[in-house]
């Protein structure tokens, strides 16, 4: 029945134009079915002359729908096929009206930032920059700067150990002996004897770097943070040389009104050892979580270098004297800003990294 191969032929255009994915598809398929000499829906077309005469008018009906409804469904399929291609070539067109693109421009992380202000005012002090390995020997790390492995102080500053299961994994010490084990560095402390060994004294240098700690993390304690680690080496360097550095750090970085104390405060590789802290700034120092509601945060700890490190750095304890700090730059740069959460830093979040 001529009416069953029009409902039938209909059902084909639309499975046909689903299936349709070019401009170049879409004209063969056209040509298949609207072809004056050998469309398919043409010779059907064609058939309906050959009908009884009172069957004609209705099947000439459908015979229009459907040609109606194809050529419709052909339009859309076009017009969507034409858009895709529109928006495909949309680059490789130059059109000189329309606006710029508008081109994302990236810009220093707030540390980095933070960090080299505090060089430059190191610098025009005198002091050099100069930079340790992440992963280090527990030579570095501990031994040399006077924290034997029987010591308490090791817990102070629990590490990530790298497994030694590999000779890459075991650093030689210089003029050692031993293999040590190497762990992610507590702080950048592991630089004093190395920039003591390579450089000697009279020395003034500061260690900015990333530093890592097995810790719990809150809005104050991160797993990975950074430092600055300052070590200054000379005859009769005294306490007084270092509370003038500091002065100068915190004028600098935090502004003339920055309060700021020193207190006693144990490191093994200082003696006498102590601790600067920072008024908080976050709550005036009414107290807050990141002040643990003293008003105060630690800042540096610091203090006069122990003989013992002059010693293992090669420098002679009864000729020279000097002091050695170390303070985290996310303190700093939280007391500045006002920021209240430590994590922030290394969180990747753009709304906050932005801001600065
Ligand atoms: N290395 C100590 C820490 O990370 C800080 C410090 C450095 C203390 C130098 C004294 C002298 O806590």
């Amino acid at each position: 029945m001529l009416q069953e191969k029009f409902n039938k032929i209909k059902q084909e255009i639309i499975d046909e134009l689903k299936r349709t994915k070019t401009l170049e598809q879409l004209e063969d398929l056209n040509n298949k079915y609207f072809s004056r000499a050998s469309g398919e829906l043409t010779k059907l077309v064609k058939e309906i002359k050959n009908l009884a005469e009172e069957e004609r008018p209705r099947i000439g009906k459908i015979a229009n729908e459907v040609k109606k409804e194809a050529e419709e469904l052909f339009a859309q399929v076009r017009s969507t096929l034409g858009d895709k291609v529109q928006g495909e070539n949309k680059d490789k067109v130059f059109d000189p009206t329309l606006p710029g693109k508008k081109q994302a421009i990236g810009k220093l992380h707030v540390l980095t930032q933070i960090r080299r202000e505090v060089e430059e005012v190191f610098l025009s002090m005198g002091f050099m920059v100069v930079d340790g390995p992440e992963l280090e020997s527990e030579w570095y790390n501990f031994e040399a700067v006077n924290v034997p492995s029987w010591h308490p102080a090791r817990d102070m500053q629990d590490t990530f150990y790298i497994k030694a299961n590999g000779k890459r994994q075991m650093a030689k010490v210089e003029g050692g002996e031993e293999n040590y084990k190497l762990v992610m560095r507590t702080h950048t402390s592991n630089v004093q004897v190395r920039a003591m060994e390579k450089y000697g004294a009279p020395i003034r240098c500061i260690v900015p770097g990333r530093v890592f700690r097995n810790e719990a993390t809150d809005a104050r304690h991160e797993h990975t943070f950074h430092q600055v680690e300052g070590l200054m080496v000379d005859k009769d360097i005294s306490i007084a040389n270092f509370k003038a550095v500091m002065d100068a750090i915190i004028k600098a970085i935090l502004g003339p009104d920055f309060k700021t104390r020193i207190r006693p405060g144990f490191f093994p590789f200082v003696e006498p050892g102590f601790e600067v802290d920072l008024s908080c700034a976050l709550c005036q120092a009414k107290g807050c979580r990141v002040c643990k509601n003293t008003g105060w945060v630690e800042f540096c700890g610091a203090g006069m270098v122990h003989p013992n490190v002059l010693k293992a750095g090669g420098v002679d304890p009864t000729k020279y004297s000097g002091f050695a700090f170390g303070f985290g730059l996310e303190r700093l740069a939280m007391m500045r800003y006002g920021i209240n959460d430590i994590r922030l830093f290394e969180s990747g979040d753009l709304r906050f990294l932005g801001q600065f």
